[in-house]
């Protein structure tokens, strides 16, 4: 056997015999590289006689090709099986379930806003906000509570040091009324709208936080009276309660920017120790709980809201949304509300998939 076969049996048997990439790069340096013996042997081609290069040249050449091919192939076939290795062990399994890791709910306070946005987007009302840091003119004195008025004095009002740009101070909205005022402003007539969102009064104890939520509502149109009002209230109770069974009492009351204005009761039973609503208030056993404040927007508001009350009338009404919330669901304590309690929240919170429909129902469990 000739030198170069026998370099060429060689160096494919040790081709052969790598079991990996880097094996078989070194053995292509030793081989190919610069200074490697087939290298070295392709060089003493210069050196021959045009005969002898003849000669000998074809089987360095083959040489050179074989050891060439064999390293691709040998190549190629590690590729293939490191990429078959990934692909048995990096799979992703997509039918798996999610990890069970801790998940969120959605608060009742949250839950219960969606609710009231769906009753009220079907009555045709839209949704309009309003800041939290108000400023004293669209706090009390649009809403006919000039600097005296002994009504300011009931708000427990949270105060800053600033000025406001309308003169009096700024402050934290102590109810929700201002959006009327403002969207009145903003809007023009006619409007149907609430207006969810938070308020401050500095109070505390079991059924009252410094801060706490409210809806507003406000209707303001041609011919607007009385009846309009109970109708809206009664529908969207019966709605938000997904009860028939809902008694309304309306009772003559003051608040300074409603003329006139009325207190509504709704009657409750008492079962297991718990109030339950439905039924009068009057029958045996029975009571009426104060739910929420209304009546017919005061002129004097419509008329500071720019627009002219011998036109435009309407109603207004504002109800505590932390207490829709504890009377469908059942909380007695409103502090846990806000104190962050994951099992509370665990235990009184709403799946996120939950979204209340009219559909689907606005009070369906989780
Ligand atoms: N803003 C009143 C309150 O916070 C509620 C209310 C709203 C009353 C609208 C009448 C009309 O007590």
């Amino acid at each position: 056997m000739s030198d170069i076969q026998s370099m060429t049996t060689d160096a494919l048997q040790r081709i052969t015999a790598a079991t990996d990439l880097a094996t078989l790069e070194t053995l292509r340096v030793e081989l190919l590289g610069k200074q490697g013996s087939v290298s070295g042997l392709l060089k003493t081609l210069g050196g021959m006689s045009p005969e002898e290069r003849q000669e000998k040249a074809p089987a360095i050449q083959a040489l050179r090709q074989a050891v060439a091919d064999a390293l691709a192939d040998r190549k190629a076939a590690f590729e293939a099986d490191e990429l078959a290795r990934r692909l048995a062990t990096e799979k992703a399994d997509l039918t798996l379930p999610a990890p069970d890791a801790p998940c969120g709910t959605v608060h009742p306070v949250s839950q219960v806003m969606d609710e009231l946005a769906e009753i009220f987007a079907d009555l045709g009302f839209a949704v309009a906000t309003g800041p939290e840091i108000e400023d004293d003119w669209y706090n009390f004195t649009a809403l006919n509570m000039p600097e005296s008025h002994p009504a300011r004095a009931m708000h427990d009002t949270f105060y800053f040091p600033d000025t406001a740009p309308k003169g009096g101070r700024m402050l934290l909205r102590t109810h929700t009324s201002p959006v009327q005022v403002r969207t009145m402003l903003a809007e023009g007539a006619p409007i149907r709208i609430i207006a969810p969102g938070r308020v401050y009064r500095s109070d505390s104890d079991a059924t009252h936080t410094p801060m706490f939520h409210q809806v507003e509502g406000l209707v303001i149109d041609k011919d607007i009276h009385l009846g309009h009002l109970k109708w809206t209230l009664e529908t969207f109770l019966k709605a938000f309660f997904e009860t028939d069974d809902i008694v309304l009492r309306l009772r003559p009351s003051y608040f300074p920017f409603t003329e006139p204005s009325v207190e509504v009761d709704v009657g409750f039973a008492i079962e297991n120790g718990r109030r339950v609503l439905g039924g009068s208030g009057d029958a045996p056993g029975h009571g009426w709980m104060e739910l929420l404040g209304s009546g017919m927007v005061n002129r004097k508001v419509i008329e500071m809201s720019g627009l002219d009350p011998d036109e435009w009338q309407g109603f207004a009404f504002g109800v505590g949304v932390d207490r829709l919330a504890m009377l469908k669901y059942g909380m007695d304590d409103l502090r846990a509300f806000f104190d962050g309690d994951v099992r509370w929240l665990q235990h009184y919170g709403f799946s996120a998939y939950d979204q209340p429909t009219l559909s689907a129902g606005v009070g369906a469990r989780p």
